[in-house]
């Protein structure tokens, strides 16, 4: 059988992350990129090629499928993600793959739930109506958020605003997100059926991660909570879609409630070590804040 793993996503924040793990234990990956320059990086690493994959085009899928083993399923945060991951999945089960991973979100299972979770949720059932193995991943909130979204403020005005009051949220470090997909996908054996719901060591507040972000650059940055009316103007001012600033503002309101603070212990368990701190995460990305 081949060994070829497939990764989806590969350069967004996790699907990098898995292509860098994986390549680090000697793998063979395939990257599916939605363009290939954006995939030069990649390809540098060794034992990784390219393969790009545009939802517009099933053809591409079942090119990057071919000859695969085992795949991590990742879709991007767009309205249409439902059908995406169905396209993946069946993509997948034509090609005979033998184990998939998704990466869904923390919540996913909770019913009604938010809107994200609800996609993700349809996601997940539609891979149980297969004859696939399959892993579920649920992360919460990604620490690489703050490189992405707030990194600005930080930068220019020692400050970031988001609409979270004293909410606390268990982030998670987007590397550890990756190698346990890593581990995975490598050694599916015992993962089939298995929902991990990931999380960092500990829930932070919104002051409690700027104390950590004043440690570790030496100024005081301070953390200022924005009531969610001012945060939708300034989305709607941005061009943001509705459904977008809607979905994004659901899962401010989750953390502002506290239901985003809840641990486990599944990378743990998954990875046999502890995953990365706040600290250690704002330690490494020092030079973006
Ligand atoms: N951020 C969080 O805190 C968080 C928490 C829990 C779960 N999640 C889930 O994580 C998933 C997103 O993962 P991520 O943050 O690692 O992704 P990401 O950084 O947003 O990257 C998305 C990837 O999808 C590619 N892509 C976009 N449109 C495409 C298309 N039409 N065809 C093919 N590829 C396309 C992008 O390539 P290009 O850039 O080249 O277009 C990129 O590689 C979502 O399902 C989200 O719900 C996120």
């Amino acid at each position: 059988m081949s060994s070829i793993i497939l990764v989806t996503g590969a350069t967004g924040t996790v699907g990098s992350a898995t292509v860098a793990a994986l390549s680090s234990q000697g793998a063979k990956v395939r990257a599916g990129v939605h363009s290939l320059i954006k995939g030069e990086n990649l390809k540098r690493l060794p034992g990784v090629e390219l393969v790009e994959i545009d939802f517009a085009r099933p053809a591409s899928l079942a090119v990057a499928f071919t000859g695969v083993s085992t795949a991590l399923l990742i879709t991007p945060f767009t309205q249409d993600q439902v059908a995406m991951a169905q396209q993946l999945i069946d993509a997948a089960q034509a090609a005979g793959v033998r184990h998939v991973v998704r990466l869904s979100a923390s919540g996913a299972e909770a019913e009604p739930g938010i809107q994200l979770g609800q996609w993700h949720r349809q996601a997940e059932e539609y891979i149980k109506t297969k004859e696939l193995a399959y892993t579920l991943l649920r992360p919460t909130s990604f620490m690489q958020n703050f490189v992405h979204q707030q990194a600005g403020s930080i930068k220019e005005q020692n400050a970031f605003y988001l609409p979270m009051g004293n909410g606390r949220v268990s982030y998670i470090d987007a590397r550890n997100i990756g190698e346990v997909a890593a581990e995975i996908l490598l050694r599916p054996e015992g993962h089939d059926g298995k929902a991990y719901t990931l999380t960092g060591p500990q829930a932070l507040s919104g002051s409690e991660v700027a104390r950590i972000f004043s440690q570790v650059t030496g100024r005081t940055i301070a953390y200022q909570d924005v009531p969610e009316e001012a945060v939708r103007t300034a989305m709607q001012q941005q061009g943001l879609p509705d459904w977008m600033t809607e979905s994004l503002l659901e899962l401010h309101a989750i953390s502002r409630a506290g239901y985003a603070s809840g641990l486990t212990s599944d990378v743990q368990a998954v990875l046999g070590r502890e995953p990365y701190t706040f600290q250690q995460f704002a330690e490494t990305y020092k030079d973006c804040f």
